[in-house]
């Protein structure tokens, strides 16, 4: 039996906890630092550890006896956490700093897709102001994006709309910490291309891959896309075969298995789940093109592929912890998919301020085809409070998106899950119903 720790604390890492705590072959499962839900999950405890203290990490991993550790922040990675444990000589799902930096290093990024082939948006990386607005000095402001090199929790893409706020933009990226300094090293401007996104995740041991189902993203806070960017208030899979052909998805497919080879050529192997942002250019007749790499899972994405999977017949535990031991080659991605549809609901005053401390109430009750994902909650007392932005995902599975999202929304309310003010969108999975 194993014993795998799960590193991060929001509704990604609960989910991978769950799944581990399904799985026969898991003994036990550690989550650091966790949140009152994973404290909940069967064979699960929460350690006090934050996701970049690696020191204490290793402690934990040799005190524990910890066969496997699955990272889910993307902060971990770039801090090293995969190439620090994996010299003790543990199996980690997550990769290392080299390949970790498709995520942290725009500039890293748009160079290895030059050099390897990948279709990206024209690009052109400036180390200095000058060079920045020499670069935009004869463009239109509509006809590319800011991006700043580092990583800045996902404040740091701008799509100026004058010339005036291109400048501003990157007057502040070289200068302060206003984009978390992520621009201080460095500028990528990129052609500005428009076309659906879908997100692809591919499952790797460093040599073979295994792809999820295509996922959709919700980033702005209120109904039809309005209001500010948020760290992503629902998602569903799979994206069906209106949105994404089955050319386009060959072609997907290709540019996962041409990334994991070409980074296995560069020299470090790719072990854990490449996240690929693209995008169906208009500009390209429809094709897919690249517009981010991340190095690891995505929150809320997580949430939807996951319970897919696991409803599909797929064993997850067993995904994850075989990419982490070399070999994934037995496994079979499912040939049909059961869809996944996940709500995130959020304490009032989110993004900004949310507040903190507001009793949940309909946890305890079983709810048809949900399964209820915590991240911002805390125990108080006999009760479980909301403690962050995002406080839970209701996520609804069934044959269709349109199923899911009605098992989702079902939970929802005030004879299901709700606390004071929560906040939550109407219209997750509105390109897909
Ligand atoms: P990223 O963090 O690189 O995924 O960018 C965040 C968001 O900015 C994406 O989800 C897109 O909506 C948008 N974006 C990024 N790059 C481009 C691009 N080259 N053209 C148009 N929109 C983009
Ligand atoms: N849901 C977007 C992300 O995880 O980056």
């Amino acid at each position: 039996m194993q014993t795998v720790l799960v590193i991060g604390s929001g509704g990604r890492e609960y989910e991978l906890a769950r799944q581990m705590s399904l799985s026969a072959a898991v003994g036990s499962v550690i989550v650091a630092p966790g949140n009152a839900g994973t404290a909940l999950l069967s064979k699960t405890v929460n350690a006090p550890i934050g996701p970049i203290e690696i020191e204490a990490q290793i402690a934990l991993v040799k005190e524990r006896s910890v066969d496997t550790v699955i990272i889910g922040p993307d902060a971990s990675v770039a801090a090293g956490v995969g190439d620090a444990l994996r010299a003790e000589g543990v199996a980690v799902f997550g990769p290392n700093l080299q390949p970790g930096k498709l995520e942290s290093s725009k500039a890293f990024a748009a160079d290895f897709m030059k050099r390897h082939n990948v279709p990206q948006p024209e690009f052109w990386t400036a180390g200095n102001l000058e060079e920045a607005l020499e670069i935009i000095a004869d463009k239109s402001p509509k006809s590319y994006v800011l991006k700043a090199d580092g990583l800045a929790a996902g404040k740091g893409v701008v799509l100026p709309r004058s010339k005036q706020e291109a400048v501003q933009t990157l007057e502040l990226m070289f200068s302060s910490d206003a984009y978390d300094g992520a621009g201080m090293t460095g500028v990528v401007i990129q052609e500005r291309l428009s076309g659906p996104e879908v997100s692809a995740f591919a499952v790797s041991d460093g040599k073979d891959i295994f792809m999820l189902p295509f996922a959709q993203d919700h980033k702005r806070l209120q109904d039809g896309d309005q209001g500010p960017n948020t760290g992503g208030m629902g998602s569903y899979c799979p994206v069906p075969g209106t949105i994404v052909d089955s050319e386009q998805t060959a072609k997907i497919h290709d540019i996962a298995k041409k990334t994991i080879a070409a980074i296995a050529s560069d020299g470090t192997p790719y072990q854990g789940v490449l996240y690929i942002g693209l995008m169906l250019a208009k500009q390209r007749g429809g094709d897919p093109v690249v517009i981010e790499y991340n190095a690891r899972f995505g929150d809320p994405e997580t949430q939807v592929l996951l319970t897919s999977m696991q409803q599909s017949g797929v064993d997850v535990a067993d995904l994850l912890t075989s990419a982490a031991n070399d070999d994934i080659s037995h496994l079979q991605v499912p040939t049909s998919v059961k869809a996944s549809l996940t709500v995130a609901i959020a304490a009032i005053g989110y993004p900004n301020s949310p507040r903190k401390g507001d009793v949940i109430h309909g946890l305890g009750k079983k709810y048809k085809n949900v399964v209820v994902q915590h991240a911002g909650t805390a125990k108080k007392d006999s009760d479980i409070v909301t403690a962050g932005g995002r406080v839970l995902y209701v996520t609804g599975f069934g044959d269709t998106v349109a199923e899911a999202a009605q098992h989702a929304y079902a939970a929802i309310g005030k004879d299901g899950i709700h606390f004071a003010d929560m906040q939550y969108r109407t219209d997750i999975g509105y390109q897909a119903i």
